[in-house]
């Protein structure tokens, strides 16, 4: 894999904005659940301490967690100053000001940490990169769940990244939620519409589906595909 550690931003929410985001009901979280893109945010180790069952994927689960811990050390300050320069871009509700967001995402990371060595003993880590071929068999999972990764970043990955990416999901997983649909600019992403004809014209339900989140202003929305 060809991720390098100094090219990686990590940056990760907690279990309780990941329940609000995909609006998961206590059935959702009793079900078999693949997390996609979902680095070191604590959803994972939450929702295994709750009983549930949750494999995440990520490139960035190649590295060790000494290494990560360095790069969250080395890259907060600087994350923390463009959320300043962007601050107009949130909506400080829920989340109250940038050191709350810095807290809050510092204790989901830590959270992270500290369940990362026993997690991926377990396999739910994964170091796998989209678009690539999952290695897990058809409707191994009842639902899957991008939180800041697909769609957010359509300015750096394709239509075609964003195809291939789901069209694998959809084969593994029964339902996908995306959230936000927005890209980092806070506009709709580009790929949107056509994402949702295309799988409403193969046979799936996709649609846009209201949350009770919103941070950046606007992304109150998920997208939900079904088989
Ligand atoms: C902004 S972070 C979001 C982390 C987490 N989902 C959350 O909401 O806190 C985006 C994540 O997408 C991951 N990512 C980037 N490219 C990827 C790819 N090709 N396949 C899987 N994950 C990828 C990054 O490593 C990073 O952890």
């Amino acid at each position: 894999m060809g991720m390098k550690l100094d090219s990686v931003v990590p940056w990760g929410r907690s279990y309780e904005e990941y329940v609000r985001m995909f609006s998961l009901s206590e059935e959702d979280i009793r079900r078999p659940i693949l997390g996609c893109g979902d680095g070191p945010a604590s959803f994972n180790s939450s929702l295994t301490k709750l009983g549930g069952q949750v494999v995440s994927c990520d490139p960035i689960y190649q590295f060790t967690a000494q290494e990560i811990k360095s790069r969250i050390d080395e890259t907060y300050e600087s994350v923390i100053a463009q959320m300043r320069l962007n601050e107009q871009g949130y909506l400080w509700n829920t989340i109250k000001s940038i050191e709350a967001l810095g807290e809050l995402r510092m204790r989901s990371m830590n959270l992270f940490l500290e369940d990362y060595d026993a997690g991926k003993a377990d396999a739910r880590y994964l170091a796998l990169e989209f678009p690539k071929k999952l290695p897990f068999r058809d409707n191994q999972f009842e639902l899957a769940l991008a939180s800041h990764f697909l769609l957010l970043y359509s300015q750096h990955l394709s239509y075609d990244f964003h195809l291939k990416s789901i069209n694998e999901v959809m084969r593994v997983a029964k339902e996908l939620r995306i959230f936000p649909v927005l890209t980092l600019d806070g506009k709709r992403s580009p790929f949107l519409e056509k994402l949702i004809d295309y799988f409403n014209g193969r046979g799936f339900f996709a649609e846009l589906v209201k949350v009770n989140y919103e941070f950046q202003i606007g992304g109150n929305e998920m997208l939900v595909i079904r088989q």
